[in-house]
């Protein structure tokens, strides 16, 4: 992984519409990997579903409190990728009152199905998911790669220690 370049794909996100002030429109936009990561470096989170447990009780709101130390350490963003599309992951970012990272829905699971982290959660009635990894990415590039053990479809377990915060600050750090 390390050395790789993230592939280049196209996130359908919903964003509100600045045209009309105080508007709750929404509207699609297409942002591409190389818009979005390009010319920065990026800590990229990811797992198995938005409003899922341990996701949405410890993964994402550990990162969003943590988010400062990631910038003290070069971060210019924290982003955070489920196969979930922008309607899930718009609510999810509400829910959570999400100030600092960002969430990017890969709906089809295409990046993730390109990064080789896609696997089967059919024995949860998931279908295809995100097995939980995180990376540093500076431009396009992963520099450090932090994968949960064990990826496989159906797995029992749902590890959730390497790609944590907490572990990715201390190895950043040592
Ligand atoms: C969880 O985050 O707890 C979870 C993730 C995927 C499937 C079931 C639970």
């Amino acid at each position: 992984m390390i050395g790789q370049k993230i592939p280049q794909v196209e996130f359908k996100l919903r964003v509100p519409d600045n045209e009309i002030p105080e508007n709750s429109n929404f509207l699609w936009k297409q942002q591409t990997s190389t818009e979005i990561f390009l010319g920065k470096r990026s800590l990229l989170f990811s797992l198995p579903g938005a409003f899922t447990p341990t996701c949405s009780t410890y993964q994402l709101p550990e990162f969003e409190r943590l988010y400062s130390q990631f910038i003290q350490l070069g971060f210019d963003q924290v982003l955070c990728i489920s196969v979930n599309d922008a309607f899930v992951m718009n609510s999810w970012g509400e829910a959570n009152n999400l100030k600092h990272v960002r969430l990017l829905p890969d709906g089809s699971g295409t990046f993730t199905r390109m990064m080789g982290m896609l696997v089967l959660k059919d024995n949860l009635g998931f279908g295809s998911r995100s097995w939980r990894y995180a990376a540093d990415i500076t431009d396009l590039v992963i520099t450090k790669w932090f994968e949960e053990p064990g990826r496989s479809d159906n797995c029992r377990d749902d590890p959730y220690e390497v790609s944590s915060p907490g572990n990715i600050l201390n190895a950043l750090r040592a």
